[in-house]
């Protein structure tokens, strides 16, 4: 439960050790039980607070080495700090598999899970590897690992972006970064386009061409939005590279055996770079021998640092736990791959040079959507009372829609459920009537006439319903009650201009409704348990 009692830091029963603990202690039902045997007491319902029991168990005199003697009892994973009053100066901490990360100020150190947590008040940072201790007092800090050996730690330089975190005059962080899209995209594209022969460059990939050209499949995993924006990732390697590519629920890697072939290429995708499900899927995958690149946004996260390679999407520090401008910046790196892979096998220069025209566009497509934000808070209105809503687009779109109905659930709390528009006939047409609106992304391409007949089933049965789409057709407006017009671009790219009104609708409608916007309940930003 979200109570008092169940906050860190947590206490030995002498409220003389104190330890702050992010992850899950596996084993800690079977501690417990024996220290309540002994007659411990604890006073909250965590795993965490046999951590604090178990260090008082144990204490010597020396706080480091009893720390030291404790981690092995543990199973599971931590970010741990352990404070002891008798020793105000010294602070213990400990990582595994739960990132954990030193900030040095002037003249005062931190110890942090994500370095946005820092702020301005540090210049240097540390960070931590699993199975790593550390050790700081008044003066200086030392890493050591379980065995004691010393660990030489390389301090780097905090990002300057990182210490720069306002909202700006926008009313919500999650605001701000959506209008901050025309320019994340457009870092995102900086440098990384080969002009002279109409294809990309990515310098982190760590991969000669000869031996991407030998790649015969590509295998995106990750998680939540990360994920859909592998799902959009997919589609564009396959159709602009002919590449079969799949993608994979990081959780869901997890809990298979998965075949590792040394022909496929893996990505793994993670805004934060510290998500645990990504991060375990990527060392299983690691393990198993293959060759893992990582799609990341925060510089310096476990997963950049583990991957063997990859690329950064620079959309800078994203405080709001909806994920918006990742999203865009992340198909805004699977794009560049696909014309770098596109061109080295049969993609044509004029088809190169096509997409890098519309690539080059999109910031400033996405700066006109921005220009429709109160046409789309109007329409949100209208529907604020709806309970439930049907989000749906085919091909590419698909895992738009699922992005799309993502964002309404975890601002707004309502209940969106999103739908490849061929199967609304199989089963999920019957949610459909007049209190459950449809909202339908309706590109102007080959798939259009068959997403008009979805619409119509929609229609003729009593269902509302909002069009996104990108050209201005009678027969989409004659249906739809609502309607969207965003600027056209490249069939591949349409992603990018879809996405962007349902953040901002899902954005109003959780303003309209009340809600923690940038903090929605039960969620975190990073999710470092699994
Ligand atoms: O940091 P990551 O990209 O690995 O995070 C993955 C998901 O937890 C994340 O995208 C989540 O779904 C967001 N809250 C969605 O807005």
């Amino acid at each position: 439960g979200v109570t008092n009692e169940n906050s860190h830091p947590h206490c030995d029963p002498t409220c003389k050790i104190s330890i702050v603990h992010n992850g899950i202690i596996e084993n800690y039902f079977e501690i417990k039980q024996r220290l309540m045997d002994a007659g411990n007491k604890f006073t909250s319902e965590t795993d965490s607070e046999v951590i604090a029991h178990l260090i008082s168990e144990n204490f010597d005199g020396d706080l480091l080495a009893t720390v030291r003697r404790v981690l092995p009892m543990l199973r599971g994973t931590y970010g741990l700090i352990v404070m002891h009053s008798d020793f105000p100066d010294l602070i213990i901490g400990a990582r595994n598999g739960s990132p954990l990360v030193l900030g040095i100020g002037n003249e005062e150190m931190f110890l942090a899970s994500d370095v946005i947590a820092f702020g301005p008040y540090v210049q240097k940072i540390v960070y931590l590897n699993d199975g790593e201790i550390i050790k700081i007092d008044q003066n200086d800090f030392s890493v050591t690992n379980v065995q004691r050996a010393t660990i030489k730690k390389e301090t780097q330089d905090l990002e300057s972006d990182v210490a720069d975190i306002s909202k700006n005059g926008f009313e919500h962080f999650m605001l701000k970064e959506i209008y901050e899209q025309p320019e994340s995209i457009k870092r995102g594209l900086a440098g990384r386009i080969n002009f002279a022969e109409y294809t990309g460059k990515l310098g982190g990939l760590n991969m000669r061409d000869a031996e991407l050209d030998a790649i015969k499949s590509v295998v995106i995993v990750a998680s939540g939005t990360s994920y859909y924006a592998g799902s959009v990732g997919a589609r564009m390697i396959s159709d602009m590279a002919r590449i079969p590519t799949s993608t994979e629920m990081a959780s869901e890697l997890i809990a298979k055996n998965i075949i590792v072939s040394p022909d496929t290429l893996y990505f793994v995708v993670s805004q934060s770079g510290e998500t645990a499900d990504t991060l375990f899927a990527m060392r299983e995958l690691k393990r198993k021998g293959a060759r893992v690149l990582g799609i990341c946004n925060a510089v310096g996260s476990t997963i950049a640092r583990e991957s063997d390679g990859g690329v950064y999407i620079h959309s800078g520090p994203e405080i709001a736990v909806a994920s918006t401008k990742a999203f865009t910046s992340q198909i805004t790196a699977f794009a560049i791959l696909a014309l770098i892979m596109g061109r080295g096998r049969g993609m044509s220069i004029a088809d190169g040079d096509r997409l890098i025209k519309y690539l080059a566009a999109i910031p400033n497509a996405v700066e006109h959507i921005l220009t429709l934000d109160k046409l789309i808070c109007n329409i949100a209105k209208k529907y604020s009372s709806c309970k439930n809503f049907l989000f749906m687009g085919r091909g590419i779109c698909h895992p738009v829609a699922m992005e799309g109905a993502l964002k309404l659930k975890e601002i707004s709390y309502i209940h969106a459920e999103a739908v490849a528009a061929g199967e609304l006939k199989h089963g999920v047409i019957a949610l459909v009537n007049p209190d459950t609106p449809s909202l339908f992304l309706v590109p102007d391409d080959e798939l259009r006439g068959k997403n008009i007949s979805s619409m119509k089933e929609v229609h003729a049965r009593g269902g509302k319903i909002i069009v996104v789409t990108d050209i201005d057709d009678p027969e989409i407006n004659a249906i739809a009650d609502d309607v969207i017009i965003v600027p056209k671009t490249d069939r591949e790219l349409t992603p990018f201009t879809f996405v962007v009104p349902m953040q901002l609708f899902a954005y109003h409608m959780a303003n309209i409704l009340g809600r923690e916007i940038d903090q929605p309940r039960n969620l975190a930003k990073s999710v470092t348990v699994e």
